[in-house]
């Protein structure tokens, strides 16, 4: 069975084409053909980098720590220093690991062609900037950079901190944490406005290495969809995203995204 360029899923047999290779050779040619590309990344596309995903069941972060403890501001106000030095070994392991194929050549379809992609990204690893991905969205904050927990006193400054694990004020006690969007917390507005705004006019989305599960992050495959543009999963798995795609690719992200962008 082949899903056809139109979106519609044909039941035609795929003559003597692999469906999956039919699948690649169609979303090769609508790259070529749209005017506007949106992207979503998640933990999948640092995966081949060595950055662990959230929910593998063996390897994932969440398999070995729970999101509640680590991930809210519950759990830091609970745990702070278990939360800190958690965060602060993901900073060492990124700072160890390189950018892959799949972040490359995003960059350089970015460099090639500036107006005509949005990239657009859960992850927090700084991967993508490094590879060279200008004006990337990343809608889930930034694992390098800090802020504080509470609102700042006037004494609060970041450069001047406490060394702490966490760092805190010295006048008022205020912690340092990572400035990564928690479960519970609203996503940076003008972040999440531009990537909706990208979703809604893009002629096609790429969903890369994500699992789809969590919101508004993964809704922005339905508005693209629901806009009318084509919509591509690659994804070594399974997601829940795989019903609104019209092309399903299976493959890391690091064969895949280079074959399709064609850089
Ligand atoms: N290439 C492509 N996809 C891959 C690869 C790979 N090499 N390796 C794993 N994947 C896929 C998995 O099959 C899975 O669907 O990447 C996905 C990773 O899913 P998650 O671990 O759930 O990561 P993500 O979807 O980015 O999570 C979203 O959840 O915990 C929060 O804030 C965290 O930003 C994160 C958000």
């Amino acid at each position: 069975m082949c899903r056809s360029p139109a979106g519609s899923v044909s039941t035609k047999p795929c003559a003597s084409v692999p469906s999956e290779l039919a699948e690649l050779t169609a979303a090769i040619a609508w790259v070529r053909q749209a005017r506007h590309i949106a992207v979503l990344t998640g933990a999948g596309v640092s995966a081949e980098s060595g950055v662990p995903t959230f929910r593998d069941a063996q390897t994932g972060y969440w398999a070995q720590f729970r999101a509640e403890d680590m991930a809210t501001p519950e759990g830091f106000r609970a745990h702070p220093q278990q939360v800190w030095d958690w965060y602060q070994f993901r900073r060492s392991l990124v700072a160890q690991v390189q950018p892959n194929a799949a972040h490359r050549a995003l960059a350089a379809f970015a460099q090639q062609h500036p107006e005509r992609i949005t990239l657009v990204t859960q992850n927090v690893d700084g991967l993508h900037q490094r590879a060279g991905s200008p004006q990337v969205l990343c809608l889930h904050g930034d694992l390098l950079r800090n802020r504080w927990l509470d609102r700042p006193c006037p004494h609060c400054d970041l450069e001047n901190t406490v060394d702490a694990h966490p760092p805190y004020c010295d006048a008022c006690g205020n912690r340092v944490r990572p400035d990564v969007v928690w479960f519970g917390e609203p996503l940076p507005l003008a972040v999440l406005d531009a990537a909706q705004a990208a979703a809604r006019a893009c002629d096609l989305m790429l969903v890369v290495g994500t699992a789809g599960a969590v919101y508004p992050a993964a809704g922005l495959a339905h508005s693209a969809r629901a806009a009318g543009a084509r919509v591509v999963v690659v994804n070594t798995a399974a997601s829940a995203l795989d019903d609104v795609a019209h092309a399903v690719l299976r493959g890391t992200a690091a064969a895949v995204v280079p074959a399709l962008l064609g850089v």
